[in-house]
């Protein structure tokens, strides 16, 4: 770990993800909004959980704190064992390149390039030197979007962009994927392709996955669903009733 973080202790250092007492209260003109509150989560190594809750609860800013790209109000977020609440921007934002794969609701992708461009782009500044057998090319297959290189976004459907998405969010292959609500925008078949791929990563790359999502059905592809409410957590997040099976490819 060396100079990214402290590894706090062995067992921490097992889960993907685990939050403490985490708290993040927007400042809004006068106004404070406590969007996440005493939230303690957390997320084993190889595990897939969904996040479900109403509109305005507190999800995407949960996944915002998980990926470092929001700052705490309060509380610590261990990634791997480091605290990454703790960190400067900098530091924050290599663990993310290191570590972490997003997927977003509006897929995100630069418009004037094309989607093999897009996710050259994501190889290049977050490429992290692990050597990845899943070139460009194989990707673009498992996803279906054989012959959609050269595509720009405008010339994709919703559901080709968020696979193309989802490619550049796994072309480094990241120990953690954070998607908000993968399939918000898709079609009922789309959204089933891009459950399936992520089941995928998630069985036979190890990835760990933290989804939030509106649909039940997109929810029951998780090994486990966590409900929220007013910013906080209302299932319980000990006693785990499933164990990660991991079929490690590397
Ligand atoms: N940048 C911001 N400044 C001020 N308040 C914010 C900001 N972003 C979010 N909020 C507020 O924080 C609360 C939680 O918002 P968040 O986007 O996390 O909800 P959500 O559960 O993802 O909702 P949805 O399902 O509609 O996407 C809301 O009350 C929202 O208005
Ligand atoms: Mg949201």
């Amino acid at each position: 770990m060396g100079a990214m973080g402290e590894m706090k202790d062995g067992a921490s250092a097992a889960n993907a993800i685990e939050t403490v007492d985490l708290e993040m209260t927007y400042r809004s003109g006068r106004v404070d909004v406590p969007a996440v509150q005493g939230v303690n989560l957390t997320v084993r190594h190889g595990e897939f959980i969904a996040i479900m809750g109403p509109s305005g609860c507190g999800k995407s800013t949960l996944l915002h704190l998980l990926g470092g790209l929001l700052q705490p109000t309060a509380g610590s977020i261990l990634i791997d064992g480091t605290d990454i609440s703790k960190l400067s921007d900098a530091e924050r934002t290599a663990v993310r390149r290191r570590k972490i794969g997003y997927v977003f609701q509006r897929f995100n992708l630069f418009p004037t390039l094309t989607a093999k461009g897009n996710i050259e782009l994501a190889k290049k500044i977050h490429g992290n030197g692990v050597s990845n057998p899943n070139g460009v090319g194989s990707i673009f297959e498992m996803l279906g979007l054989k012959g959609k290189f050269n595509f720009r976004p405008s010339e994709l459907s919703g559901g080709e962009q968020q696979r193309v998405a989802i490619a550049r969010a796994v072309i480094n292959r990241p120990a953690i994927i954070l998607a908000d609500e993968p399939t918000g925008s898709l079609d009922s078949r789309n959204s089933r392709t891009v459950l399936r791929m992520l089941r995928d990563l998630n069985k036979k790359l190890g990835q760990t996955i933290v989804m939030i999502t509106h649909d039940s059905e997109a929810a029951s592809t998780a090994n486990r669903v966590v409900e929220m409410k007013d910013g906080r957590i209302l299932t319980p997040t000990c006693g785990y009733s499933y164990e990660p099976e991991l079929e490690r490819v590397n």
